[in-house]
């Protein structure tokens, strides 16, 4: 692909600016050169004002969503995307949220520009568990770890069944579930469903990735073993 649509879809600006950056001489080779609007140089080879390019096409990312922010790129601000580079949301296709969290979760939140990425993690047939850590309103009473796992539990106005899905014990108030399913409010649901409420909800992994150590309100960029680390744990199993 030629170096001014090429740019233009990385959310650089329109073809006529990008032609504009290129006139200008701010895109250059990292030898140093400038670079020819006709040119298709390798990505990790381009920099624009002296600076690498972002990430390139078919990326993932991860995000360390704070409280507060929806995933949305058209919705009542604060939005996720100001939390990343502003280009992202000028992509061609855009960096699109994978599946989501609601306003007030927080925790690992993955985006790609590679829809066919983004199918394969969020369709029920990769079975790609989620682990989420929840602060509760009221004492677990005992007996939702077994409703969990039974396979039996409808969520209201929901006409089919829920998945099993696997519940630790953490405290009176605290617990760790692991979910197969991308339900609306699937686990707040879930809580409401056995005569709680979910206080505080944070998503811990997706399939093997971890949150790890990324800090609140950061993002990164996954390499190839992050993703192979994504799909290796095998489905949960209650
Ligand atoms: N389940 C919920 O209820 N909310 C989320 O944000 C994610 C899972």
């Amino acid at each position: 692909m030629k170096l001014v649509k090429y740019l233009a879809n990385l959310g650089y600006g329109s073809r006529r600016e990008v032609e504009s950056l290129i006139a200008q001489r701010r895109v250059r080779h990292a030898n140093g050169a400038a670079l020819d609007a006709r040119s298709t140089p390798e990505h990790a080879d381009i920099r624009v004002d002296d600076r690498l390019l972002d990430p390139p096409p078919g990326s993932v990312i991860s995000l360390h969503k704070p409280a507060g922010f929806v995933c949305s790129s058209n919705d009542v601000p604060p939005l996720v995307y100001d939390l990343l580079p502003a280009r992202f949301r000028l992509r061609s296709p855009m960096m699109a949220t994978i599946g989501r969290l609601d306003r007030d979760s927080t925790g690992l939140l993955l985006l790609t520009d590679d829809g066919q990425m983004n199918h394969r993690i969020t369709s029920p047939r990769s079975h790609l568990a989620k682990t989420y850590e929840v602060d509760l309103a009221r004492e677990l009473r005992g007996d939702e770890q077994a409703l969990f796992a039974s396979g039996t539990l409808r969520l209201e106005s929901d006409p089919e069944l829920l998945a099993p899905a696997v519940l630790h014990v953490l405290g009176a108030t605290r617990a760790r579930i692991t979910v197969t399913e991308g339900r609306y409010h699937q686990v707040r649901r879930m809580f409401a469903a056995v005569g709680n409420h979910v206080q505080s909800l944070a998503r811990v992994s997706i399939g093997g990735l971890t949150i790890g150590s990324l800090p609140e309100g950061e993002w990164r960029l996954l390499e190839p073993e992050d993703l192979v680390t994504l799909f290796a744990s095998p489905p949960s199993t209650p």
